[in-house]
């Protein structure tokens, strides 16, 4: 069973090891560029957390943040020990179930292409709004890297 709840100050450990892991596999690929690490730090306030608890660990974490009339979907990992058991899906589907309870029509989020990522979010209901070269990100084979921004319609 996935319990999905808020985040609080004891998980700071178990969120640090799912970060960790989740860093891991996305720096096969790609690092932030200091561009987005200081975008990251400016929107630090405005985010919050839910984090995924299986059999008492925390497996997974994800952060949000209304801008607009869009929530925004940060940061979602799983911990390797973890994946491929709907760790996302409850993640995602929490925040969506929240977006709707807001009023708010669509849920947003932004993947780096190369990572393999595009299809993931897919088969969790987003669609791909737009595409255009990374800015954000430094590529660690060299080759320029796609940014992509994915949707989540809510409307009924
Ligand atoms: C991407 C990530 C969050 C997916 O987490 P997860 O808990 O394993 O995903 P789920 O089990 O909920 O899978 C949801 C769907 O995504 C797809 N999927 C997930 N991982 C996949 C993979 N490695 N290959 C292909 N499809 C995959 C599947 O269709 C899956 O549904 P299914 O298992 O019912 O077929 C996880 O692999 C991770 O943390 N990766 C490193 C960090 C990262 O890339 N974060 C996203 C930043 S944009």
């Amino acid at each position: 069973m996935i319990i999905i709840r808020d985040s609080n100050r004891e998980d700071a450990e178990g969120v640090a090891r799912v970060d960790v892991s989740a860093r891991a596999t996305l720096r096969e690929t790609y690092r932030p560029n200091q561009k987005a690490l200081a975008h990251k730090k400016a929107m630090a306030r405005q985010l919050h957390r839910l984090v995924a608890i299986c059999g008492g660990t925390i497996a997974g974490t994800t952060q949000c943040y209304v801008d607009g009339n869009a929530m925004h979907l940060i940061g979602l990992g799983v911990h390797r020990d973890f994946r491929r058991q709907g760790v996302a899906r409850a993640l995602v589907a929490e925040v969506a179930l929240r977006t709707r309870r807001l009023g708010l029509p669509v849920l947003i989020t932004h993947t780096v292409a190369e990572t393999g990522n595009v299809p993931v979010f897919e088969a969790l209901g987003f669609q791909v709004q737009s595409r255009c070269l990374d800015e954000y990100s430094a590529s660690v084979s060299g080759a320029p890297l796609t940014a992509v921004i994915m949707k989540l319609e809510l409307r009924e």
